[in-house]
């Protein structure tokens, strides 16, 4: 029989800071329904000035290196669309904060919020070629819209960090992929531009479009019907797009969509994305790591995962749930660190949102204000300088 391969171990972080929405909604005047029932959304993660997808990333995958040890991660794939230099991959940084050894190949994909979903494929291959070898793959974004917009309260931050090997504890990738790509410009981010410019009604559109696109895809090669699934994990720019893509879903399949369907199959993946806000890459793989943690009948099962990169590339794959998953994962650890970011109100998040790093080369020490593990300590010629906590 061919060897499982797959989701091996899950961890997520996120920011120090959080912002609540009804922080939000009382400083721009928006009635907070808007927030916590049109979008489904009630916190935003804000990162210090010390913090980064790098020092994110290095926290999410230091308890997959504690727990595995660092000798069969032979690559490390990073996904982003919000990186920090335009050569050098950010894995480059975590590969060191990590300590992990030299024989290593370490990359950086970008497909908007789609390109975890390349490198998870892309590492499944490679574990294929070597089943031996594990692949350190992570998704970590901070996502920021411009100040006053109304993509604003979708904001948020987080990073994920999956080892994909063969025979894995958690999940196994099964299945043809479903595939869809439409050349459209529903949001992007030119080099020049720290925030993202979105056409908001259009990406909803073209979001559920994809749903449908990758789904037919996913049925015409093969692929399992709609009722071998316990649940479904959408991208979750916000999570109430999650209900509305099911919708969609269950309409192209003629289905009955009605909601205790919905809440059946979406609601135990909302939970951290509702909090965190908008991570982009990571986010797909939040509502993963929440339907693991909140469903205790999933052995054996079989979970949908769409995943959605505006431009726009979507994918949607189904996983098999290994039996006995419950004992590796890490509920813990990801209630704790959403649990412990320090609430601030509107003022002191617009403040860090205003705060510019310099640009010229200028030494510039950062004040520690992370909790994490890991900081942005310093740019010295234009170099950012990373540590220890
Ligand atoms: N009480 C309850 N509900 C309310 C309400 C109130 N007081 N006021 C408004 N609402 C509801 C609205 O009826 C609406 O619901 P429907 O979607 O069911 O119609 C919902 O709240 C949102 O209201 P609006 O449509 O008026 O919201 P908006 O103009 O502020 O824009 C948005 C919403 C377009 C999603 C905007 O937040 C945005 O641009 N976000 C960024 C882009 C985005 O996330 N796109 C998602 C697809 S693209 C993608 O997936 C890639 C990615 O990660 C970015």
């Amino acid at each position: 029989a061919e060897t499982a391969i797959g989701i091996h171990d899950l961890s997520f972080r996120t920011t120090s800071l959080v912002l609540n929405h009804c922080e939000l909604a009382r400083s721009n005047g928006t009635d907070v329904a808007k927030y916590h029932k049109g979008l489904g959304q009630h916190a935003m993660s804000v990162p210090t000035a010390d913090e980064d997808i790098v020092t994110m990333a290095a926290a999410a995958a230091l308890p997959l290196v504690q727990r595995h040890g660092p000798d069969r991660i032979r690559t490390v794939v990073l996904a982003t669309e919000s990186s920090i230099d335009q050569s050098k991959a950010a894995g480059v940084y975590v590969h060191s904060l990590l300590g992990l050894p030299p024989h290593v190949r370490v990359v950086e994909v970008k497909q908007a919020c789609y390109g975890a979903t390349a490198a998870l494929q892309f590492a499944g291959g490679l574990v294929h070629r070597d089943p031996d070898q594990q692949v350190l793959v992570i998704a970590s974004d901070i996502s920021r819209y411009d100040l006053d917009s109304p993509g604003e309260a979708t904001q948020g931050a987080a990073a994920a960090a999956m080892l994909v090997s063969a025979d894995p504890a958690l999940l196994e990738l099964t299945g043809p992929s479903g595939l869809f790509t439409a050349d459209v410009m529903d949001f992007w981010r030119p080099n020049y531009r720290a925030t993202a410019l979105v056409n908001g009604k259009e990406s909803v559109t073209a979001y559920l479009n994809a749903v449908e696109g990758s789904w037919r895809d996913y049925r015409a090669r093969g692929g399992l019907p709609l009722e071998d699934f316990r649940a479904f994990c959408y991208h979750q720019p916000y999570t109430r797009l999650a209900f509305k893509a099911h919708r969609a879903l269950l309409e192209t399949c003629g289905a009955r969509a009605d909601d205790d369907v919905l809440q059946q199959a979406v609601a135990p993946t909302t939970g951290y994305n509702e909090t965190v806000g908008n991570s982009y890459t990571a986010s797909v793989y939040l509502a993963l790591t929440a339907v693991l943690e909140n469903c205790s009948d999933l052995d054996g099962r079989t979970l949908g995962l769409f995943s959605y990169g505006s431009g726009s590339v979507a994918e949607f794959i189904a996983t098999q749930v290994r039996p006995g998953y419950r004992s590796h994962l890490r509920a813990d650890a990801h209630r704790e660190a959403v649990g412990a970011r320090q609430p601030i109100d509107y003022e002191t998040y617009r403040g860090l949102r205003l705060q510019n790093l310099p640009t010229d080369g200028s030494w510039y020490e950062l004040p520690h204000q992370t909790r994490g593990p890991f900081r942005l300590a310093a740019l010295r010629d234009h170099q950012r300088i990373y540590e220890a906590a």
